[in-house]
């Protein structure tokens, strides 16, 4: 996406400037392993557009973009080692490179990192940023649990998911847009709005990687294929299915979930065929296309002229199509 391109340019040279090698090398080197690994960077986009939008030279948001961006990468770090990752856009997770070890600090180094960026802002910035990004961190370490707390659990409802893809990835989506609209100094309504625009957005993305997790091509989507349903993830799909599936087809669905063979091959593909034969998967491409909708809906009651939201609707789309 071209627009993508055109923010992601300023974005990769500052990047740069963060990510100089120091002593300790054990510390830093995978730091910058992580940050030149790339990935969509679509959070920081997402707060350079913000701020745009609102009326202000995007480059006055960029430390607060960096710090989104840092914010990311840490938590990938660490949610590698949780799902135990081999893959993360499409080469070695940074605790297969080096060990375990190196990616808690080096991800809590990242967390600290991403911190001290705030502080180029003036006080009164310094301290509204400050304060969504803690209460943002500690929502994604709540539906981070949340996600793990479920692998075990037999009786997740659909809206109890909902809730833990929202607080692992959707308010992080929303608060990088809050971010580029405080920075614009917009009003507390407009700050609000684009908060709830990212968040539906940001769940939409969430049902998609689930959805590209177990269907995605391996090829390009970097990550290795039915990593949720190894680790027996309760995904939207996998509760979907249970619920339209037949009852031996529940019965069967429930028992792979409840096991962790050696060789998940052919567990993945009857997971898969399940979820595709039951109506899961149209179901799940509904949900994205109506949390799209409602991202929308929200964006609408934004008072900004029309044409300067074109931008952000185009992400959407681009958004709900992606394969990588
Ligand atoms: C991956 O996020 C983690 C999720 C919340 C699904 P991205 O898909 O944005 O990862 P990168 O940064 O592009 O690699
Ligand atoms: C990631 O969720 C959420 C966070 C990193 C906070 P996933 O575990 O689904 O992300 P991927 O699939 O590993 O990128
Ligand atoms: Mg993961
Ligand atoms: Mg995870
Ligand atoms: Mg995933």
């Amino acid at each position: 996406m071209d627009l993508l391109k055109q923010y992601g340019n300023s974005l990769e040279l500052q990047l740069e400037g963060v990510v100089t090698t120091r002593e300790p090398a054990q510390l830093y080197e995978p730091i910058r392993y992580i940050l030149e690994l790339g990935g969509k960077r679509l959070r920081p986009i997402l707060t350079l557009m913000s701020c745009d939008f609102f009326g202000k030279d995007h480059m006055e948001a960029m430390n607060a973009a960096l710090a989104v961006e840092l914010f990311h990468n840490f938590s990938l770090i660490h949610d590698d080692i949780m799902d135990n990752a081999p893959l993360r856009r499409g080469e070695e997770t940074v605790h297969e490179k080096w060990d375990l070890n190196t990616g808690i600090l080096s991800g809590d180094a990242m967390l600290i990192l991403a911190y001290q960026l705030f502080e180029s802002y003036e006080p009164k910035l310094f301290r509204d940023l400050a304060r969504l990004f803690s209460k943002t961190a500690i929502e994604v370490c709540e539906g981070q649990q949340f996600d793990v707390d479920f692998e075990q659990r037999e009786d997740v409802s659909i809206d109890e998911y909902i809730r833990m893809i929202d607080f692992k990835t959707a308010v992080l989506i929303g608060a990088s847009m809050k971010m580029g609209a405080i920075v614009a100094g917009a009003s507390s309504s407009c700050q609000e709005n684009i908060y709830e625009f990212g968040r539906n957005l940001g769940i939409a993305f969430q049902l998609q990687d689930d959805y590209l997790d177990a269907f995605g091509n391996p090829d390009t989507f970097g990550k290795q294929i039915g990593g949720d349903i190894i680790a027996n993830k309760k995904t939207y799909l996998y509760l979907t299915a249970l619920d339209l599936c037949d009852a031996s087809e529940s019965a069967e669905l429930k028992h792979l979930y409840s096991i962790r063979p050696k060789d998940p091959t052919d567990k993945i593909a009857i997971v898969k065929r399940l979820f595709e034969s039951s109506g899961a998967v149209e179901a799940a491409q509904k949900l994205i296309l109506s949390y799209t909708d409602r991202a929308n809906d929200v964006l609408n009651k934004i008072e900004i002229p029309e044409d300067r939201k074109a931008n952000l609707k185009a992400f959407g789309e681009w958004l709900m199509n992606r394969k990588v």
